[in-house]
C-alpha cells in the first residue's frame, strides 16, 4: 500500500462530513459504541472479544451493529448490510476514497481503515489488530495509530482554555490537533510519517477542523521560531532495540523521542503556557521519572506536575 492513503484533492468534503454525521446520527460516537459493546473504553476493545461482541452485543444487526463490525471490529459485511448502513452514493464516495474495499465474488465489503469515535469526533486510522491475514497482506509499511489508551488519556486530561496556538506534536491521526482546534485560534499538528499527515489531514476535514494544518517533520523542527500556548504529545514510548513500527518504537530506554521532545520544550512554549504529554516512564532506584524530566529540561524553571494512572 502505498504511504499516502487519500486522495484528498479529489475528495468532496462536504459529501464526506455528511457521512460522518450521519454515522453519528447512528449512534457511532464514543458513548454509543462502547454502550453497545459493553465496555469501558473504546480503547478496551479486544480481539479475543470477538465471539462475544458479534453473538452477544451486536445481534440486532441494526445500522449501529453494521457501522462497529466494519469500522471498528475490521469485519466482514454483506452487500446487504452495507447497503442498509450507507445509500449508493455514499459508498461511492468511501469506495473512491479508498475507505472501502468491495469484493464482488463474495458480494461483501471490508473497511480498508479504521474508525474510532472520539466523544461525538470520529477519527480514521489504520487498523489495530494487524495480524488478521487479510489486514497482514495489506498493511502499509508505517501505519497510523489507533486510538489507545494513551489517545484517550490525553484527550480526557487536556487542559482546554482558549488559546491563540496549540501544538501537537507526534500527532498521528491528528487526534490533539483537531480537538484543539475547538478551543484555539490555530492549532499544528506535526508528525515524521506522511501517512500520518495524509490521515491528519482527512480527520480535520471529517471534523471539520479548518483552523488546524499538518505539517510532515521531526518534533519542533518543523514549526520554526513560533511559540505555543500549549503543547501537547504522545510520542512512541515502547523501549525497543529496532525501529520498525514508527508510532511504537521509542528506543532501547522507549525514551529516545521523548527526551529530545521535552529538552526543547522550553524554547516554545510561549510564557504562561502549558504542555501535555502522556507517556510510560519507569521509576528508576534512587531517581523519580520526574527528576529524569527535570535533567532532561537542563534547569529550565517549570513547574512540573504528573498524573499517574
Ligand atoms: C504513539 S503515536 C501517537 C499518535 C496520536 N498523537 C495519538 O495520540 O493517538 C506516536 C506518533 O509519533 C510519530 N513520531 C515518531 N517519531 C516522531 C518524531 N521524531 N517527530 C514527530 N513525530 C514522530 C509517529 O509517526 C506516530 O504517529
Amino acid at each position: 500500500m502505498s504511504e499516502r492513503a487519500f486522495d484528498l484533492e479529489h475528495l468532496d468534503a462536504e459529501h464526506l462530513r455528511r457521512i460522518a454525521d450521519r454515522l453519528r446520527t447512528t449512534g457511532f460516537t464514543e458513548d454509543g459504541v462502547r454502550d453497545r459493546l459493553g465496555i469501558d473504553d473504546v480503547s478496551a476493545i479486544r480481539l479475543d472479544a470477538y465471539p462475544y461482541y458479534i453473538n452477544e452485543r451486536l445481534r440486532r444487526r441494526d445500522r449501529l451493529d453494521i457501522a462497529i463490525l466494519l469500522l471498528l471490529l475490521q469485519g466482514v459485511i454483506a452487500v446487504e448490510e452495507m447497503e442498509s448502513l450507507f445509500e449508493r452514493e455514499d459508498r461511492k464516495l468511501l469506495k473512491e476514497a479508498g475507505i472501502l474495499l468491495a469484493e464482488k465474488s463474495t458480494r461483501t465489503y471490508r473497511a480498508a481503515v479504521s474508525l474510532y469515535p472520539l466523544r461525538d469526533r470520529l477519527f480514521f486510522t489504520d487498523h489495530r489488530f494487524r495480524h488478521m491475514p487479510w489486514i497482514r497482506s495489506r498493511a502499509p509499511q508505517d501505519p497510523v495509530m489507533y486510538l489507545g489508551a494513551d489517545s484517550y488519556y490525553l484527550a480526557r486530561t487536556t487542559i482546554r482554555r482558549r488559546s491563540r496556538a496549540v501544538l501537537d506534536l507526534c500527532t498521528g491521526s491528528g487526534v490533539h490537533a483537531i480537538l484543539g482546534a475547538a478551543h484555539a485560534d490555530r492549532c499544528v499538528g506535526v508528525d515524521t510519517n506522511p501517512r500520518a499527515i495524509n490521515f491528519s489531514r482527512l480527520n480535520a476535514i471529517v471534523n471539520d477542523a479548518w483552523n488546524a494544518v499538518f505539517l510532515e517533520g521531526d518534533l519542533f523542527r518543523a514549526v520554526g521560531g513560533e511559540r505555543f500556548d500549549a503543547i501537547l504529545a504522545n510520542p512512541p514510548f515502547v523501549p525497543s532495540p529496532v525501529y520498525e513500527l514508527r508510532y511504537r518504537d521509542g528506543g532501547p530506554s522507549g525514551a529516545d523521542v521523548l527526551r529530545r521532545l521535552i529538552a526543547s520544550i522550553p524554547d516554545y512554549l510561549a510564557t504562561g503556557g502549558c504542555a501535555q504529554i502522556v507517556t510510560h516512564l519507569g521509576e528508576r532506584e534512587g531517581e523519580s521519572y520526574l527528576d529524569r524530566v527535570r535533567r532532561w529540561l537542563s534547569g529550565a524553571n517549570m513547574n512540573l506536575h504528573a498524573l499517574k494512572v
